[in-house]
């Protein structure tokens, strides 16, 4: 026989003593051999016909003529009874279990498991590692054992201190051979844990269908009862027995869950009985948008994205046009500021024409991790019960800001001044950009931020520092850097102000002036002081003119084109994508132009237009920053050259916009030449391509705008990250007369 010492090393270990062999028990068998086929399964079953069938299933490969002659062969000891039944099964057999020998259980309540074990042997074996299966199935006995039962479910290890190591990577191996997710805590951790996720629900399931089922009507209310009931109740129909003993080994823990939970019932009650909306509102909003966070990061998929949306791909042939009139979606840049700054207010902030793109909601949903109220959005309103600035709370794990830049930047800077920490997470293309830029000027704020590798996400900023006012002079002309110092100034001591290279959006600070907190500009310069406060207001987010952008070129390239896009934002940083349009010849006219909430719009018609290259104005740049893509193809139906330079800035967006586009362009056939800090496009005639969006947005339906001009079809791969800004783009487009379709890959 192989030393334990050998077997602990390395996997296959040889003999595996499984005691008890009902459905946990025979599938752990089944699965570990599955994985490990050189393992040896002896089984032991007080049912001899349950150990019958195991051998004749194939699930153990010999069976144990007693308990004490198993141990002594084995390696590893899985005890698969109720915990119960532990104490006495270990009594029989620990005179036969070497020091060496690997003992591990699968009891649902861990504190009771290891003081049975101890008390069993008279002191705690070092190589014992309690386990906990978080997987099952209403499925009983050996006959219905399944190999898969643990692939990708969770298995919670509880080792107790003093424990060998070597002990817990076996059973790690062990584990993680069978396809499970293992994770290590602490017993009480895990007591604590499955009193609140598992052993309250299951408590008021009982409690509430036996209190049903005892009233005098209880006929009727079974009869009738609806979705709702059947769905809270299901697992009432457990095992009683089981569920028995578990409320009377982990009863501490369940009773502090039980009371925790009474507290929360109380504070419905009042809120019903005093017909206090906001506490209602409050608590049931936060609770759906919880339930849908679980499910999202259960299904490790971002807020919005519908959880059968996989990759997503464009098809576009020729022929289409641009005609009509249509309103694209709301600013996004207005819709993250109207959440964070509403959140901070005092007061109520109700907000119209919210844009419900991936990236917007990825700010909503940190503010309802750091517990704020926030009703919808339906149909673009939302309405926020502001927090006031010191009223946000630590979120319950990292904030997710999937691919928006926007959020993670604005709130490193919210986020720098608060009394607790967090760490800021995004999705692939996100976890790429560069994050110094805003943790720089932070620290020298007196913040504690850390970046990742590279200087990028995940971001985490320490808590409870105290925070001074600088002047930021900004290296970039970026107002993502400019908000994020401004925002860190409503909690640093005295006065913080920026002066930017180049204008750049300014709705930070049009906005914070909105909610009457005075933001002074001179020149290049914003400066603002800490200490006042922001007064909720209503805010009216305009149409996003970046994304009208792409209806404009569309309308200026395809031919017989005639769209008007309504209500659109048409602040003076924002323009630029108009005025390098006219430059090149395009057909803009601005109609109803008017003020709303402190912001212009317009409705802006354009019609087709032989559009002219030319060498566009860096001090465009920054004023049309978000619409290259989309230009680039103007470009490239234009005649003659148009030249880009000083935008390097757009190598570092979502995607490397440069380099991105130059590809798909020489693909379709266009003489383009990327450069450093910008690019040179002869207009030419495009054919057909497949072309990759590298999770941008904007590259995916600039290259859809391509296929108004191409000679043959575009596809387009990863347009699934459409939905973060525009997620109607594609009945947009139809809608106006474009030839697109999108199909799920
Ligand atoms: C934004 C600022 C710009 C822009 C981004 C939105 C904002 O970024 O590209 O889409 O809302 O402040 P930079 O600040 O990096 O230029």
């Amino acid at each position: 026989m192989a030393s334990p010492e050998k077997i602990i090393q390395t996997l296959p270990v040889e003999n595996i003593f499984v005691v008890g062999l009902g459905l946990i028990g025979g599938s752990f068998a089944k699965a570990v051999k599955k994985a490990n086929p050189d393992l040896h399964i002896i089984g032991f079953d007080r049912n001899p016909d349950e150990m019958e069938a195991a051998l004749r299933l194939g699930v153990i490969d010999e069976i144990a003529q007693d308990l004490p002659s198993g141990a002594q062969r084995a390696h590893v000891i899985m005890l698969s009874v109720p915990v119960k039944a532990m104490n006495p099964v270990l009594r029989e057999m620990r005179d036969f279990v070497a020091d060496q020998t690997i003992i591990t259980d699968v009891g649902s309540v861990k504190g009771t498991v290891i003081d049975s074990v101890a008390d069993a042997f008279g002191y705690l074996p070092r190589c014992f590692v309690p386990g906990h299966p978080i997987a099952g199935s209403e499925k009983s006995g050996v006959a219905s054992a399944d190999a898969s039962l643990f692939v990708k479910h969770k298995i919670i290890i509880t080792p107790p201190p003093g424990v060998s190591s070597k002990a817990v990577n076996s059973i790690r191996k062990l584990w993680a051979s069978t396809g499970a997710e293992v994770l290590a805590m602490s017993p009480a951790y895990h007591d604590q844990v499955l009193a609140s996720t598992s052993h309250l629900p299951h408590l008021l399931a009982f409690s509430l269908v036996d209190t049903l089922a005892r009233e005098d009507q209880s006929l009727d209310i079974f009869r009738y009862a609806a979705g709702g009931f059947r769905d809270f109740t299901r697992i009432a129909a457990s095992d009683p027995t089981m569920w028995h003993d578990i409320f009377l080994t982990n009863t501490r823990a369940v009773m502090r869950s039980l009371e925790h939970f009474e507290q929360g019932v109380q504070r419905v009650k009042e809120a019903i009985l005093n017909q206090n909306s906001q506490e209602m509102l409050g608590i049931f909003t936060r609770a759906k948008a919880a339930r849908e966070h679980f499910n999202r990061i259960l299904d490790g998929t971002p807020y919005l994205k519908p959880m059968t949306t996989k990759n997503l791909e464009y098809h576009v042939k020729p022929g289409g046009t641009a005609q009509g009139s249509i309103r694209v979606p709301g600013d996004k840049s207005v819709s993250h500021r109207s959440i964070m700054l509403g959140a901070l207010a005092k007061g109520i902030t109700e907000v119209e024409g919210f844009l419900e793109g991936e990236d917007a909601l990825s700010t909503l949903q940190a503010f309802r991790d750091m517990g704020v109220v926030i009703e919808g959005p339906y149909d673009g309103k939302v309405k926020i019960y502001g927090a006031g600035l010191h009223g946000l709370q630590a979120p319950p794990g990292p904030l997710y800001m999937g691919n928006s830049g926007t959020s993670m930047r604005l709130l490193c800077g919210l986020l720098a001044g608060q009394d607790f920490d967090v760490t800021l997470t995004g999705d692939e293309s996100l976890s790429k950009r560069p994050m110094e830029r805003v943790a720089k000027p932070l620290r020298d704020m007196g913040a504690v931020i850390e970046t990742g590798e590279g200087g990028r996400p995940p971001v985490k900023i320490k808590g409870g520092q105290s925070l001074k006012g600088i002047h930021y002079d900004l290296p970039m002309a970026s107002a993502q850097v400019k908000s994020c110092v401004l925002l860190a100034g409503l909690y640093a001591e005295g006065q913080t102000s920026t002066t930017e290279p180049a204008p750049t959006r300014d709705h930070t600070e049009r906005m914070l002036n909105g909610f009457g907190y005075e933001v002074k500009i001179e020149g290049a310069t914003a400066t603002l002081q800490s200490g006042g406060s922001l007064t909720a207001t209503k805010i009216d987010v305009p149409s996003d003119i970046s994304s009208a952008a792409f209806f404009m070129v569309a309308a200026s390239i395809a031919p017989d084109a005639d769209l008007t896009i309504r209500h659109v934002g048409m602040n003076p940083t924002r323009i630029g994508v108009i005025n390098i349009l006219k430059a090149m010849g395009a057909n803009i006219e601005l109609l109803n132009e008017k003020e709303v909430g402190g912001e212009p719009v317009a409705d802006i018609r354009v019609q087709s237009a032989q559009l002219k290259g030319i060498h566009i104005p860096e001090d465009q740049v920054p004023l049309a920053i978000d619409e290259f893509p989309v230009l680039f193809i103007a470009a490239a139906c234009a005649e003659g050259e148009t030249i880009l330079t000083g935008a390097e800035e757009l190598r570092v967006k979502e995607s490397d916009r440069i380099q991105v586009m130059a590809d798909g362009l020489i693909d379709l056939g266009i003489d383009a030449k990327p450069t450093p800090d910008g690019m040179v496009i002869k207009g030419g005639e495009m054919g057909s391509a497949t072309v990759v969006s590298h999770g941008d947005h904007r590259i995916a339906m600039s290259f859809t705008v391509a296929g108004l001009r191409a000679k043959g079809d575009i596809v387009i791969k990863g347009a699934e990250h459409v939905a973060t800004s525009f997620p109607n783009f594609v009945e947009l487009a139809q809608q106006v007369g474009m030839n697109i379709t999108a199909q799920e890959v």
